[in-house]
């Protein structure tokens, strides 16, 4: 009489499957434990860096999901590779034109200049600088009322240590940090980078 009914429980099972049952649900809930640690990890990271506030006052949880925003423009020198992002209100208004329109961006507006140190491509067939380790995210945001001596605009730098996998506020970025250099593009709005042609 075969023991194996039409559900097969584990009690039900021969030897053999049950050990392979066994050894599955083990794995399985392995392989659960370390997604559950991933994301609690990164949820944990995120909980850390969005509890950072610059020494200006500019809180980087202000810039909650900067991580997934448009990309306006890159930039790079010799040292660092930059990538140029923006919050939905900021990519509409370059889109309608602004700065070159004349208009300010509106409040709410926000962009963060994002860098990594490069290394070479092992992998391309030909010469090719890539992000190797991320270090800074550069963060402005638009505040009329908060930020009147700096063109409505807050700045702040959070710097990000590899090593201990942990974001830290500057202590020197006040939040008018830019201000002096970002003047040289005042008629922009205080800012440098076009939203580029893509
Ligand atoms: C901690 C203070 C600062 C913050 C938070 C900051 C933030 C930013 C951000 C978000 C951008 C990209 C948006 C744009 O196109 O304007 C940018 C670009 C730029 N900033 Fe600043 N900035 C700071 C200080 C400075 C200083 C002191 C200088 C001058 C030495 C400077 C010069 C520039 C230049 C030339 C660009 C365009 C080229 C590039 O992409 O690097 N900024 N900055």
């Amino acid at each position: 009489m075969s023991t194996v009914s039409s559900s097969p429980t584990r009690c039900n099972l021969p030897p053999a499957a049950a050990r392979h049952f066994g050894a599955f649900a083990v794995a399985g809930a392995m392989a659960l434990l370390a997604i559950g640690g991933t994301v609690l990890h990164a949820q944990g990271q995120d909980k850390d860096k969005y509890s950072l506030t610059s020494p200006g006052g500019v809180a980087f949880s202000d810039f909650r999901g900067y991580e997934d925003w448009s990309v306006v423009s890159s930039a790079r020198t010799d040292e660092v590779l930059k990538v140029i992002v923006a919050n939905p209100t900021m990519i509409k208004a370059f889109k309608t034109g602004v700065p070159g329109n004349g208009h300010p961006f509106p409040d709410g507006s926000m962009i963060a200049k994002l860098q990594w140190k490069p290394k070479k491509s092992m992998e391309a067939q030909f010469a090719v600088d890539v992000p190797d380790v991320f270090t800074q995210a550069f963060v402005m945001e638009k505040d009329s009322k908060r930020f009147p001596k700096s063109g409505g605009w807050g700045y702040a730098l959070f710097n990000y240590d590899a090593a201990s996998d942990k974001f830290t506020a500057d202590p020197k970025s006040l939040a008018d940090c830019g201000n002096t250099c970002h003047t040289a593009v005042k008629a922009k709005d205080y800012i440098f980078h076009p939203y580029q042609k893509r």
